[in-house]
């Protein structure tokens, strides 16, 4: 096989071959260019582009990971960021650091179907692990943020996360006099700025990445052909073959970083808890929807929030499926708490709903296939969770 791309002609069964078809259309439609990406890989690939036997970047070892020119990587720098991640301080009422909703013994996540919130509120998505978050180029649910060291802010100010006031959040910091020491080493400033504090949290989180000598998947990738289990290599080809996870799943992140609605099952707390639905309404609110659509509430309506546009109602960003052992449950809105039931839900075609991907379909996958599959995706987490000692934090001091 071809290293760099996985040639969907390799796919045999007719419900693949569908899928094909359906593939070039919905990848012309995501990247809403002329060209699809496939389209280019495929010319890339010396076949001129003409007949589109569509490829995708195949699954790999992640590369090193991505540092944006102004926010160089460094030990000290790392270290800070490491304990601001635990600080309550950064937040409003100091009971909402970072590592309440991304814990390292829950895979990075919360652990809960919708993470909880702000005291007061709930939150109304699933936390997302912040393992191997440096890789994407837009981060959260709908992907409505370019960069870590702008997620870090929308999370700590964010009303039903973190709530905090930066201007309060920064004097806090600077009664503090180990990090004034600490800042001034990393930044060079006299004072705490809390733009620093997001860019040192940043620079921590970019070291929370999949090692790959501790991934089967990439262990196999790298020439230990004893690495993955008969079943997980039968798992991988129907993964790059008769299921079509390849289709959105590609790349070392397994992720295109493009958006789908899947139609997902709506999590019945909605329906049945006033908090949720309060902070179902509020996010409306803010985001700005249709009155009908602040009225109903019945929707995540997704990427629709970002672009207004209806086609994009209920589209979510294609998450990674790294570390996927460790970070149950599983969706925007954690709806399903195991492999098997998302694998027994891709193979029935998905759930139903608005603009629902040509792309998810039944897959006729038999009871062992879904297993192999299901071993497969295991092989993309680390043999061990990432754990972390919590960092000793430094305390309040009177300004005299
Ligand atoms: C109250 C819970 C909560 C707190 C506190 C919180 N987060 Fe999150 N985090 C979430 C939820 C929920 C999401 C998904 C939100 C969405 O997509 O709308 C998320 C998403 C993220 C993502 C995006 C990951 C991806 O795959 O796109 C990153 C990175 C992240 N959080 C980092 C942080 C940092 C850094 C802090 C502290 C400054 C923080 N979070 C504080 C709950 C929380
Ligand atoms: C059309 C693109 C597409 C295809 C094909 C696809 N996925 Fe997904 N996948 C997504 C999107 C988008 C989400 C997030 C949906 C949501 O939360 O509503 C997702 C979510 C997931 C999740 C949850 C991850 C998490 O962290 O919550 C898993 C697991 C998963 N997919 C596995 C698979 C498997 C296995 C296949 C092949 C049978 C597959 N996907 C095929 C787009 C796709």
């Amino acid at each position: 096989m071809n290293p760099k791309v996985v040639k969907l002609s390799l796919i045999a069964s007719s419900v693949a071959a569908a899928l094909l078809s359906a593939a070039v259309t919905e990848a012309v439609a995501a990247s809403g260019q002329a060209k699809a990406p496939a389209a280019r890989i495929a010319k890339a690939e010396g076949n001129g582009g003409k007949t589109a036997a569509p490829a995708f970047p195949t699954l790999a070892p992640l590369p090193p990971v991505p540092v944006p020119a102004d926010n160089p990587m460094g030990p000290e720098k790392v270290e800070l960021g490491k304990m601001l991640f635990w600080d309550s301080r950064l937040g409003g009422d100091a009971s909402t650091p970072c590592v309440v909703c991304h814990e390292p013994n829950k895979g990075w996540g919360e652990g809960g179907e919708i993470s909880r919130g702000y005291p007061g509120t709930t939150h109304w998505r699933n936390s997302q692990t912040v393992l191997n978050s440096a890789y994407y180029n837009k981060l959260f649910w709908e992907g409505n943020v370019t960069s870590l060291e702008a997620q870090a802010p929308a999370a700590a100010e964010g009303n039903v996360a973190g709530n905090g006031d930066p201007s309060m959040m920064e004097m806090r910091l600077r009664f503090i006099p180990e990090y004034v020491a600490r800042f001034k080493k990393v930044f060079g400033t006299d004072w705490p700025r809390i733009t620093h504090a997001w860019q040192a949290i940043a620079a921590f989180q970019r070291t929370l990445v999949s090692d790959a000598k501790q991934v089967p998947f990439d262990r196999y990738m790298m020439g230990d052909k004893n690495a993955l289990s008969d079943a997980q290599k039968r798992g991988m080809a129907l993964y790059n073959g008769k299921a079509g996870c390849i289709l959105c799943h590609n790349g070392p992140l397994a992720s295109d970083q493009k958006f789908y609605a899947l139609g997902v099952p709506e999590n019945e707390v909605f329906k049945t808890d006033p908090l949720f639905q309060i902070t179902h309404r509020w996010e409306h609110y803010q985001k700005g929807v249709t009155q009908k659509g602040y009225r109903d509430a019945d929707l995540d309506m997704g990427l629709y929030y970002q672009t207004k546009n209806p086609k994009d109602i209920a589209k979510f960003r294609t998450p990674s499926l790294r570390e996927l052992k460790y970070t149950a449950p599983y969706m925007h809105n954690g709806i399903f708490y195991t492999l098997d039931e998302v694998v027994e839900f891709y193979n029935k075609g998905g759930g139903t709903g608005p603009n629902k991907s040509p792309l998810i379909r039944p897959l006729g996958l038999t009871g062992a296939e879904m297993k192999d599959l299901v071993a497969f995706l295991e092989s993309l987490s680390m043999d061990k969770p990432l754990l972390m000692d919590t960092p000793k934090l430094p305390a309040y001091q009177v300004m005299k």
